[in-house]
């Protein structure tokens, strides 16, 4: 149960109709949803709780990359909160004082877990995140973040993240399927759930897609643990 799907509509759909359709269809397979901007801009608050209000007692991740101010980041997760969502992501980079302290005691008052980007998946993203990787996971122990995005397209970031960070937090990992990452590949790295977008949201049979990387996830695993 480590698979999280990245329900991100593509353009020309409406984003509540096509974001349940995914959830209904893929039903108890994944262990979570996350959910972001392309859904949020377009439907709004009241639309990302329709589709929230169809995922029952799963994990709900709103992937907003906040990158602001503490008061702004608050007031942005009440506003998410409210759709029911049970977690939201915020940039390390921004600090403590003045942003993520308060940001962290607002999401303690919510019952919202925080998860810090501490790295990213993209090709670009080592330019200047490289250089400032070990910074960004001490401010995610200091806040206390419940979890940290770290690429499953780079093992190695993964497994720093984990010798660095111990059983303090957990690690979610985008970049399986699109991207490149082979399913399994993040979690063999000390990742705790892998996030997976189109190769499952744009394939022809999402829930077949969807067990095939469970499969895959499970047969890694058990190979990398000698099991
Ligand atoms: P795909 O379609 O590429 O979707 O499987 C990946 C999903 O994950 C998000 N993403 C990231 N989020 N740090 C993050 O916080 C990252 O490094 C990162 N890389 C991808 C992306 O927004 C999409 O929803």
């Amino acid at each position: 149960m480590s698979l999280i799907v990245a329900l991100d509509p593509p353009e020309g759909v409406n984003g509540v109709k096509w974001c349940v359709n995914l959830v209904s269809k893929l039903g108890s397979v994944p262990r979570g949803f996350k959910v972001g901007l392309p859904l949020i801009v377009r439907e709004g608050v009241s639309g990302l709780k329709d589709v929230v209000s169809v995922t029952s007692t799963k994990l709900v991740i709103a992937d907003l990359k906040l990158a602001d101010i503490g008061y702004v980041m608050s007031l942005t997760t009440k506003a998410v909160a409210d759709a029911g969502v049970d977690s939201v992501i915020a940039h390390a980079f921004v600090g403590t004082e003045g942003a993520l302290n308060e940001l962290s005691r607002t999401c303690s008052e919510l019952g919202i877990k925080l998860v810090l980007v501490t790295f990213m998946s993209h090709p670009g993203a080592g330019r200047a995140m490289k250089k400032v990787f070990n910074d960004l996971l001490s401010i995610a122990k200091e806040v206390s973040a419940w979890g940290v995005v770290l690429p499953a397209t780079l093992p190695e970031v993964v497994r720093a993240g984990r010798n660095y960070l111990g059983s303090t937090a957990k690690i979610v990992a985008p970049g399986v399927g699109a991207q490149g990452a082979a399913p399994g590949t993040a979690l063999c790295a000390g990742a705790d759930y892998e996030i997976v977008g189109r190769s499952i949201t744009r394939a022809r049979n999402p829930l077949k897609t969807a067990l095939e990387v469970v499969k895959k996830q499970v047969e890694s695993v058990r190979r990398c643990r000698g099991l």
